[in-house]
């Protein structure tokens, strides 16, 4: 596992951008695989900056996302496939035929996840972006006795509901459910880049580089991938 500390949430977001545009400028039909939250944002806003410029292009690139709320429909503003749209698909020239996230409106979730589960192995992602709960998880996969290998659908713990309500008007409205890649699915990204930013996530730092693997913190995990990359800023990296 390669850690890098930054200084701050800007730098942090930078580092990960330089990142991901040289994936994208070695490799321009590779796959990315995405994630929503507050973390990710500068890193959209600093690929944007590139786009404007005239120094990146997202014309050949695809892009998986990790997780979707459920139920909810890919218009509602709350819903992640519209942070995507928002953040980062409708400021630069990808083609959003070639994004995908799970579908929080299918009425078979089962199938709906086995069919998340196939694309993922059909494209085969190059590199994953991730952020941390301040429980440990990744994605929506939340702190538990037994972690799922594939896309599922998982209940949201209380600590990640009122993490998530500052999105929200209130507490009530938060969905209490998700579709998200599992932890095998997350496994099979080629690279995986985990961003933490803030002492709110210091402890599960501190967990992920110095604790055991635990599936109590599932981000834990990534000691056991081959390719992760951890980019915090000092006050995440403030309690290792
Ligand atoms: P955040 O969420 O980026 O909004 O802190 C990260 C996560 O829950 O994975």
């Amino acid at each position: 596992m390669k850690i890098i500390v930054t200084k701050n949430y800007e730098e942090m977001s930078a580092q990960a951008g330089k990142l991901l545009a040289e994936i994208i400028k070695s490799k321009p039909d590779c796959v990315l695989g995405l994630a929503t939250g507050g973390t990710p944002v500068g890193v959209y806003d600093y690929l944007t900056d590139l786009f404007e410029r005239g120094e990146l292009s997202f014309a050949r690139t695809s892009s998986v996302n990790l997780d979707e709320y459920y139920p909810i429909s890919s218009s509602n503003s709350q819903s992640y496939r519209y942070f995507m749209n928002k953040k980062l698909f409708d400021r630069v020239d990808i083609d959003k035929a070639n994004t995908f996230a799970p579908n929080g409106s299918a009425e078979d979730v089962l199938a709906e996840c086995k069919k998340y589960d196939e694309l993922i192995d059909r494209m085969g992602i190059d590199v994953q972006l991730l952020g941390i709960g301040r429980n440990g998880h990744i994605g929506f996969n939340e702190p538990e006795d037994e972690l799922h290998r594939g896309t599922h659908l998982t209940a949201l713990t209380p600590d990640t509901i009122s993490a998530n309500a500052r999105f929200f008007a209130s507490v009530s409205e938060v969905p209490t459910h998700a579709i998200t890649m599992g932890i095998g699915s997350v496994f099979k990204a080629k690279k995986i880049i985990l961003l933490a930013s803030g002492k709110s996530k210091a402890d599960a730092i501190r967990q992920v580089i110095t604790g055991g693997i635990t599936t109590s913190c599932p981000a834990s995990l990534l000691c056991l991938h081959p390719d992760v990359t951890v980019i915090c800023d000092e006050d995440a990296y403030s309690l290792v």
